[in-house]
């Protein structure tokens, strides 16, 4: 069977939430899933529904503006969400002040992990099959990205998915890609609806942690980390 064929198998009809959906990588994954049969919700900061280009046509995809500090509101959506794909982040560059380092942790680190923890609670043993979280880290987890509060608060996020991986209900995929260009990264050099592609077709084969970057490192830097940092938390913390 085709890489095609099973990817389409395993997203048809899933019900698929994406934060960050106006952004360059949250548009890309609703295309890929829309073209894989995925019934889709984008979450997103803005007060505009989001729309995708597909088959040469402008298809409306079903809208829910959120705001970081008031994820619980979405409590009654992720009951009814098979994936949740958390996407949404922010670059501040080289700001070094204390409303950059607060707005570094909220959006990057603690929404997510806030709304990782709200999908968790409704796992069950009859909907545990099907549900699963996709984290959008970075190879920033790993290796510099020439922008400190980005690394940190990526890192952060990390850490806190392998802590939480440890006892997790359902499946925790990380995200862990290189430069693609997008307003966070306007010198990105991947494009945006390939990384979107490639981290699809991966999901559908199960991988737990979906690297797609341009640097070789990354492929042994960032297994090396998760194999420490997970093995370090399992023996110095309970479940
Ligand atoms: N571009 C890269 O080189 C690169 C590399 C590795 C990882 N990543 C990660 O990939 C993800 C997507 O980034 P992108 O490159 O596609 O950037 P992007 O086009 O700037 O999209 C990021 C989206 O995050 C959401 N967001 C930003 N600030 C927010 C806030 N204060 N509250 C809630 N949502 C906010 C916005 O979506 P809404 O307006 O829809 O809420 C924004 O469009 C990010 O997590 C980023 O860290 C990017």
């Amino acid at each position: 069977m085709g890489v095609g064929q099973s990817t389409t198998q395993f997203f048809k009809g899933k019900k698929i939430a994406v934060t960050g959906a106006s952004g360059t990588l949250g548009r890309s994954l609703l295309h890929q899933l829309h073209g894989q049969g995925a019934v889709l919700t984008a979450l997103t900061s803005r007060s505009q529904s989001i729309e995708i280009e597909a088959d040469g046509d402008s298809t409306a995809i079903a809208t829910v503006t959120w705001r970081v500090g008031e994820e619980s509101a979405l409590a009654d959506l992720l009951t009814e969400i098979d994936i949740l794909v958390l996407n949404h982040g922010v670059n501040v560059y080289g700001d070094r002040t204390p409303a950059a380092i607060e707005k570094s942790y909220e959006v990057n680190a603690f929404s997510s992990w806030r709304l990782l923890e709200l999908f968790l609670t409704t796992v069950n043993e009859g909907n545990a099959q099907k549900k699963e979280v996709w984290v959008n880290t970075s190879e920033a987890e790993s290796n510099p990205a020439l922008s400190p509060l980005y690394e940190l608060s990526k890192r952060t996020l990390g850490d806190l998915v392998t802590l939480r991986r440890l006892d997790a209900p359902c499946p925790i995929r990380k995200i862990i890609l290189g430069p693609f260009k997008s307003e966070l990264n306007p010198v990105g050099i991947m494009d945006g609806m390939q990384v979107a592609r490639k981290v699809v077709a991966q999901a559908a084969k199960n991988r737990h942690n979906i690297i797609v970057t341009i640097n070789p490192l990354t492929f042994v830097t960032f297994p090396l980390k998760e194999l420490f940092v997970s093995g370090y938390f399992q023996l110095f913390s309970k479940s």
